[in-house]
């Protein structure tokens, strides 16, 4: 069976790739490479021990998107990974992010309805929901995102329920990932942030490899167990047997179904601070800072459907998270480019 992954030169998108090869499958790979090397490809290849096949467009591209599916007649299923995803980024340019992520689905739609292709599984994330309610965040909490990014995960979702209302053949699977985290145990593949990191784990792994000198955390008076922000890290290996997982059951399950993937556990700044110190013995200096302005307290996930509806569960716990994104920083310093 030949899946078309969007976005499969990125971070989980590499990661997923490499469990597709290594379960079988035939992979092509569409990604513009706005953000990733092919470098990653390479790598996964070498891991797997087979290449993917690797087309560099964008998605938004409806002639090249055309082009990919007449050369691969084959292809029965998209996991669609292919989207910017900097918060920051999506408040200042909104119009790039619309365009990207919506414009870009739409297309892709277009062209899978064109040549008959009618499963996909879509990385949403837990962004949908906001400040939750409920936490743990079940699927059926609303969804009221806060920034443009989050507006247009949103919209996706709605978009594709749209679709398959008017086209019942399809098969949808959204994905919420919680925050996900880790390499690939290898550590010739992880997560590559242009510039300075905005996510908790490489700026940790950045300071702990010498790149950033200290570690600024957002705001010690949070209503949680030490006053910092509580996150559902996942392991970026659990997140990619997740969607083999989504995948599998698209055969079953009709319509669309959302999903999300977490451990269902959270750990505050501190607790995973103190946990890269005591697992890889590396010191993380930090201060204190005020509060980053759109941050919730305490966000993890309702696991409960994920596991019944998909018999998945993540496997791998806080230490191997922290022990595998230092692998990969440690010998990839510098990410991909000298790696
Ligand atoms: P990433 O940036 O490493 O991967 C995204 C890939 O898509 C990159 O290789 C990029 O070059 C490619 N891409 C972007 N726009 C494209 C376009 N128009 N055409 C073709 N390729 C394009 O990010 P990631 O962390 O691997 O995230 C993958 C997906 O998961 C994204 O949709 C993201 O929004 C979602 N997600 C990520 C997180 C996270 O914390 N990493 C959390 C929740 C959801
Ligand atoms: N944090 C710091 N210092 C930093 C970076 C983060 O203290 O330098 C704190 C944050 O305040 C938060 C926690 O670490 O309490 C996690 O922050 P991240 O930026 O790593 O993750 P977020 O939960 O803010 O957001 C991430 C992605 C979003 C995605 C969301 C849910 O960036 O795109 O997970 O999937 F939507």
């Amino acid at each position: 069976m030949r899946v078309l992954v969007t976005g499969g030169a990125g971070y989980i998108g590499s990661h997923t790739v490499l469990a597709l090869l290594r379960a079988g499958y035939s992979v092509v790979v569409v990604d513009n490479l706005s953000n990733s090397r092919v470098e990653s490809l390479q790598r996964v290849a070498a891991l797997a021990g087979r290449q993917p096949d690797f087309v560099r467009a964008d998605i938004t591209d409806k002639a090249a998107l055309e082009a990919v599916f007449r050369r691969y007649p084959d292809v029965s299923a998209v996991l669609h990974f292919a989207g910017l995803k900097a918060v920051g980024e999506s408040v200042a340019q909104p119009l790039a992010y619309y365009r990207n992520n919506v414009v870009g689905t739409m297309v892709l739609c277009e062209v899978m309805q064109a040549h008959g292709v009618q499963r996909m599984v879509f990385s949403s994330s837990a962004t949908v929901y906001g400040d939750a309610k409920t936490v743990p965040v079940p699927e059926s909490e609303p969804l009221k995102p806060t920034n443009p990014y989050g507006h247009t995960k949103r919209v996706i979702e709605e978009l594709l329920a749209d679709v398959q209302q008017a086209n019942p053949g399809w098969r949808v699977g959204i994905l919420r990932y919680f925050n996900p985290v880790g390499a690939d145990e290898s550590g010739q593949i992880g997560e590559d942030p242009q510039g300075v990191p905005n996510n908790l784990m490489p700026y940790i792994t950045q300071v702990a490899v010498g790149r950033l000198e200290s570690l600024q955390v957002f705001g010690d008076d949070y209503p949680t167990i030490d006053g910092t922000g509580v996150r559902d890290y996942i392991h970026v290996s659990d997140l990619a047997a997740g969607h083999l997982a989504a995948l599998r059951a698209l055969e079953q399950v009709e319509g669309v179904r959302a999903w999300n993937l977490g451990t269902g556990q959270g750990y505050s700044v501190l607790e995973l601070v103190a946990a890269f110190e005591r697992v890889t013995g590396k010191k993380i200096p930090y201060t204190v800072v005020g509060r980053r302005a759109g941050d919730v307290a305490t966000s993890y996930a309702d696991v409960t459907r994920a596991s019944g509806e998909l018999g998945w569960s993540a496997q791998l716990g806080l230490d191997r998270m922290v022990s595998d994104a230092w692998r990969w920083q440690r010998t990839n310093p510098d990410g991909y480019d000298k790696g």
